[in-house]
């Protein structure tokens, strides 16, 4: 059996309410990991790509988020709405978000994650 083109791993760790950091999946439903199961079902990739639910993967402020591997790409602030864009245009065509992306400068640093929360707050305006 050949190994997954990509292999998504979609961040579905709960906090308590008014944690600093956040999470990605306040409500525990994995509905966002859901959604790209269906997705990639729909459009014939089941067997091809796969996601899972992880636990946190430490970009909280930039949740809710996943990363796709092995490309190492890392999208924060999904919502439903960009599943059908990433699997068309990421998944299928190659194409990495910009807007979702979370730039690898920012990934596990103390600017990333100010940078995270302010992105995170922009968006619930
Ligand atoms: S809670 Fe999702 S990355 Fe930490």
């Amino acid at each position: 059996m050949s190994a997954f083109s990509h292999h998504l791993f979609v961040c579905g760790n709960q906090r308590a309410d008014g944690h600093p950091r956040g999470c990605c999946d306040p409500a525990g439903s994995g509905e966002l990991r859901d959604c790209l199961k269906k997705a990639l079902k729909a459009r014939g990739l089941d067997g091809q790509v796969r996601a899972n639910q992880a636990g946190c993967l430490d970009q909280c402020e930039w949740g809710p988020t996943l990363v796709i591997y092995p490309q190492g790409i890392w999208y924060g602030g999904v919502k439903l709405e960009d599943v059908p864009r990433i699997v068309e245009e990421t998944i299928i065509g190659g194409k990495v978000i910009e807007e979702l992306r979370i730039p690898d400068q920012w990934l596990n640093t103390p600017e990333g994650k100010a940078a995270g929360k302010q992105r995170r707050s922009d968006a619930a305006r």
